[in-house]
């Protein structure tokens, strides 16, 4: 196998006394959707807020395509090309669908790169098209998770982080979502996806790991961790 594209090794992170990830290791191959999936208060956002300098590392390196992510400031982060999806409700209601897209390009100055990139958000989601320039406080929750999303996209990121897309939508939605991830991951973009919705996350992840009060306890491929009898009982109610 290729070396990683982001590596995450020995991390830690605490909230004063209290360590919310333990000393985790793991990997981001180019072109993979990557799951990390665990119960409430396993540490999975902390440990997104991590790769994104949003949280101070206590311990641990993260290195993305050679270059040492670890100290770096969120913003040089994102320009660097690993850029989290904001909490859908973090859309700005106040102004248009189209105007929320163009801030998600503020790190790109290059106005030619814009308009391809919004063509392509658009063609991927074709109910924001539709709505450019409608308010995006009018947008259903399904359609404000495509438009973070779709903001996400407009920054051309290498790398991809989500904090649990599907959170709060309808079944259908969320079919959407998943599907939608797959088809970003197609076109070539490396997927970090965090989830509690177990099964589905496991279904499209080339690869997994299960995390546990701040500690990873299983990884492997998708498929494995899907008919593993511990993440079967513990997560997938059989
Ligand atoms: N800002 C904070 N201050 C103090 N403790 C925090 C803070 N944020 C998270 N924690 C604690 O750190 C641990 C990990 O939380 P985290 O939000 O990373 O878990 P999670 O896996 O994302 O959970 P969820 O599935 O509920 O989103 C939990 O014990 C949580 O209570
Ligand atoms: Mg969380």
């Amino acid at each position: 196998m290729n070396a990683p594209l982001l590596q995450v090794s020995g991390l830690k992170v605490a909230y004063g006394h209290v360590e919310a990830v333990k000393g985790i290791d793991l990997e981001l191959h180019e072109g993979q959707i990557t799951t990390l999936v665990g119960a409430n208060g396993a540490g999975k956002s902390t440990t997104l807020l991590a790769l994104s300098g949003l949280v101070k590392k206590s311990a641990g390196h993260v290195m993305f395509d050679g270059k040492d992510l670890t100290r770096m400031a969120p913003h040089k982060i994102v320009s660097s090309g690993v850029v989290q999806v904001a909490e859908g409700r973090a859309t700005l209601t106040t102004l248009t669908v189209q105007e929320n897209l163009e801030l998600g390009a503020y790190t790109r100055r290059d106005r030619h790169s814009r308009v391809h990139e919004l063509d392509y958000v658009f063609n991927l989601f074709p109910v924001l098209k539709e709505r450019a320039n409608g308010l995006a406080g009018n947008l259903s929750g399904g359609e404000q998770q495509m438009l973070a999303i779709g903001r996400a996209l407009m920054a051309k990121p290498r790398v991809l982080l989500l904090d649990e897309p599907s959170m709060g939508l309808a079944p259908i939605i969320v079919q959407d979502i998943f599907r939608t991830l797959r088809d970003i991951n197609r076109a070539g973009l490396t997927i970090f996806l965090v989830e509690q919705n177990v099964r589905q996350a496991l279904k499209i992840a080339d690869r997994a790991y299960v995390l546990e009060t701040g500690c990873i306890v299983l990884g492997g491929t998708g498929r494995e961790l899907l008919v593993n009898p511990k993440v079967q009982e513990a997560y997938l109610g059989s």
